[in-house]
């Protein structure tokens, strides 16, 4: 039922969701592989095998599935968090082709490309994928328009290979959080501090106002820790007859039954 002793393999590990779900694996026994494109030393410290990979390039994903399947000998479960995002404060006529297929490769095609890759370890191992997409997929803004467009073919994905794999014993579960505590909103360089600027704040007065603003009914944005455990626990044995879900973790921010 645990992930103890199982392979893990989580991409965008080195900071935020992708650095807690290796920290929160790790604790829990499992042994684990975390790709970025630069081995930092947080990611360094939990004891995870670092992957220097770009996940954004049409071979990088296959490369890192591959290099981690050497070095953990095989692979269980596989964490698509890899994702990034840009606030499109001119609208939509000013978003060009570069920007749209940077968003796709980077929050879509790396996880198709991933999961092709480890499909024969999953399937050998009877493993689990889970996915790491975004309440945008499903609640769209023009802020985020490709954003929200690659989560929703993200999460879209998951329930088809659902389908596909569920009877051959491989289970595919996606997580779709609501705006989560990580450097994407809390650095200087982030959505959060493009959207403080945008409304002439600072980024820590922005994000003192943005959880009622924006109707988190709990008064406070998602924890990566608190999204790493729902990830965790849909990889686990725990969750063996949950397949093709969407978890929201949003602070009750969806209002939508
Ligand atoms: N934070 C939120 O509010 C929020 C909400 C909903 C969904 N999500 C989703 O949750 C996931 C994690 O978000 P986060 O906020 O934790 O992200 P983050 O803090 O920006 O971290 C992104 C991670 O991905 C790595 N990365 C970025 N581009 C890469 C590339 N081309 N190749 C390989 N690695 C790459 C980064 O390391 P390097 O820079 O070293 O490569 C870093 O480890 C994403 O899929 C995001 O869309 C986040």
């Amino acid at each position: 039922m645990s992930l103890s002793g199982k392979a893990v393999v989580v991409t965008g590990a080195s900071q935020g969701i992708g650095l807690a779900i290796v920290t929160d694996a790790i604790a829990q026994g499992a042994r684990v592989a975390g790709v970025a494109r630069t081995a930092r030393p947080e990611l360094k410290a939990t004891g995870a095998h670092p992957i220097a990979v770009d996940l954004a390039t049409a071979e990088g994903p296959a490369e890192a599935v591959g290099q981690a399947a050497d070095v953990l000998g095989g692979i269980d479960v596989l964490i698509n968090n890899v994702g990034a995002f840009d606030a499109r404060l001119e609208g939509f006529g000013a978003i060009t082709d570069a920007q749209w297929q940077y968003t796709f490769e980077v929050n879509f095609f790396s996880a198709v490309r991933a999961i092709r890759a480890a499909l024969p370890s999953l399937l050998e191992r009877q493993g689990a994928i889970v996915n790491i997409s975004s309440i945008r997929g499903r609640f769209p803004q023009p802020a985020t328009v490709d954003y929200g467009a690659s989560k929703a073919a993200l999460t879209n994905l998951g329930k088809a290979l659902a389908e596909e794999l569920g009877p051959r014993g491989v289970r595919i579960n996606t997580v779709s959080p609501g705006p989560t505590r990580t450097p994407a909103w809390e650095s200087e360089h982030g959505i959060g501090a493009t959207l403080a600027a945008a409304g002439g704040s600072t980024v820590a007065d922005f994000l003192t106002g943005f959880p009622a603003k924006a109707g988190f009914n709990t008064g406070r944005l998602t924890e990566p820790a608190e999204v790493a455990a729902l990830v965790l626990f849909l990889a686990s044995g725990q969750a063996r007859n949950i397949n093709g879900a969407d978890y929201v973790i949003d602070g009750g921010q969806s209002k939508t039954v």
